[in-house]
């Protein structure tokens, strides 16, 4: 029987990721075949970069994958059976302006963690919800799965206002620092071993890693961890900047306050968060870096193959960001059963946590969506320290649903990189001036 085809749509068509994701696609051809590839995003001219690139790439590789880019929402959302989501909602500019107004106020300035990625959040609410919106009416029978971040405050949002769509969220975080485990202890990948962790996006521990004969492989993992925390001694991966290096280090630490548990990288901005200021250039931040590094790069290369018009020497290739979604993607499309770490409502899977928290666990995909794993009851340290984040969380989504200014200042004050209801009224003052385009009315 012939494998079936998909239509794919990148949501986020301009974004720095589309370029890898498309060469993952054309790569996994034979797991997971593709009859389409559309791009969509608000920004046409952005969009338009990528998309030129990206046709000729295609056109050179497989031809006969159709392939079309599009503002219009009717023109990209018809006949799609996958959405692959990666919206920036402020795009980079705002981005600097989360990580640079927590730090003038000596606290973590940072994408998703803290105050800015509280911000962030209020930002990328209502355009997901939309995207959504679009899939249900043009392709009703599609999933969306959403890297768009910050991927928490976003799933809780979903959660609450679209109960009942086809949208999973997810992060590439757990599987980057999976290779790098499977790296450090002389296997190829994560695919080698199976792990079990839990925790909140951005926000969580691992407490078992096994190989397929069942051995333990916590014990050699953990000893390079007490060592090198998640650096190898060549950083290989998404993950490898100097900025990144700091960030693997800092496992190190992480570890000391949890031997048991194998940290996510995260966790350095609420259990580090002096250290973090302490050390951070506030003046040229990780969104300065990426507009210098990773973004020019893209689009200068982006302008290359389009005035070549050949993409033969590009140096562009896929990435463990591209090869996580299409994983995803081909067990929603294929009833793999893969076992892969969502985001997801928790249920009851942690038995004494909140059922209608959003938490990250391992899951088993396949054609009719995911099936959660169950892991017991947590220790206190961890629920202690989620439950204060996912209240910060869930009052950030209250104040873009009532508008309330309250709302936000009690998020801001919750939140473990803030010190004082003080501190967060004088950031949240400052954010609202920048935000006044993306957020709704806080009164
Ligand atoms: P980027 O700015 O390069 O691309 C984002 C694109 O989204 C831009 O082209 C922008 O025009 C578009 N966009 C913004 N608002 C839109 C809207 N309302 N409608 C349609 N398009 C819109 O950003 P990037 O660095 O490539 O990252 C993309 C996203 O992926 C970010 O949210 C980032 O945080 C996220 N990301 C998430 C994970 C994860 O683990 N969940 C991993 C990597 C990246
Ligand atoms: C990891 C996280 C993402 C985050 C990204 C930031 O991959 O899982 O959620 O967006 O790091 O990386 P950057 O290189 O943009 O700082
Ligand atoms: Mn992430």
């Amino acid at each position: 029987m012939n494998k079936k085809k998909s239509s794919i749509l990148i949501a986020g068509g301009g974004s720095t990721y589309t370029p890898s994701l498309v060469i993952m696609l054309l790569e996994g051809q034979e797991r997971f075949p593709v009859r389409k590839i559309k791009f969509y995003d608000n920004d046409a001219e952005r969009q338009a970069v990528l998309a030129e690139a990206c046709q000729i790439i295609i056109a050179e590789r497989a031809p006969e994958i159709e392939f079309e880019y599009s503002t219009d929402p009717a023109a990209a959302f018809s006949d799609v059976d996958i959405v692959m989501a990666q919206l920036r909602v402020g795009k980079y500019a705002m981005r600097e302006q989360d990580e640079k107004i927590p730090f003038k106020h000596n606290v973590v300035g940072q994408e998703t963690c803290g105050p800015g990625g509280l911000a962030y959040g209020l930002r990328s609410i209502g355009p997901v919800l939309e995207l959504v919106d679009y899939m249900e009416k043009y392709s009703p029978e599609a999933w969306l799965l959403n890297y768009s971040n910050p991927a928490a405050v976003v799933a809780e949002a979903t959660r609450r206002f679209r109960p009942n769509s086809k949208i999973i969220n997810i992060c590439d975080m757990p599987v980057c620092l999976e290779d790098i485990m499977a790296r450090v202890i002389g296997l190829k990948d994560r695919k080698d071993f199976e792990t079990s962790y839990f925790g909140l996006n951005h926000f969580g521990w691992w407490t078992s890693i096994k190989d397929h004969d069942g051995n333990d492989l916590m014990p050699s993992i953990s000893a390079h961890v007490r060592e090198y925390g998640y650096t190898e001694q060549t950083q290989k991966g998404q993950h490898k900047e100097t900025s990144w290096l700091e960030t693997m280090w800092a496992a190190k630490e992480l570890h000391e306050i949890e031997p048991e548990y194998l940290p996510n990288t995260y966790l350095k901005y609420y259990l580090m968060a002096d250290s973090t200021v302490a050390h951070a250039n506030k003046d040229y931040t990780r969104a300065n870096e990426i507009i210098d590094g990773r973004e020019k790069y893209v689009f200068d290369e982006c302008r290359r193959i389009i005035a070549n018009s050949t993409a033969e020497d590009t140096s562009f290739a896929s990435n463990e960001h591209a090869s996580f979604i299409t994983d995803l993607a081909c067990a929603l499309t294929f009833n793999t059963k893969e076992r892969m770490i969502l985001i997801v409502e928790n249920n009851g899977a942690i038995a004494n946590f909140a059922p209608d928290a959003m938490v990250e666990l391992p899951c088993l995909v396949g054609k009719d969506g995911y099936e959660v794993l169950s892991i017991g009851e947590i220790p206190t340290f961890q629920k202690g320290l989620m439950e204060q984040q996912i209240a910060s969380e869930k009052l950030a989504v209250d104040a873009w649903e009532q508008g309330s200014y309250q709302k936000l200042w009690q998020s801001f004050t919750m939140n473990k990189t803030v010190p004082s209801a003080k501190v967060a009224k004088a950031i949240l003052d400052d954010m609202i001036e920048v935000n006044a385009p993306y957020w709704p009315t806080l009164s």
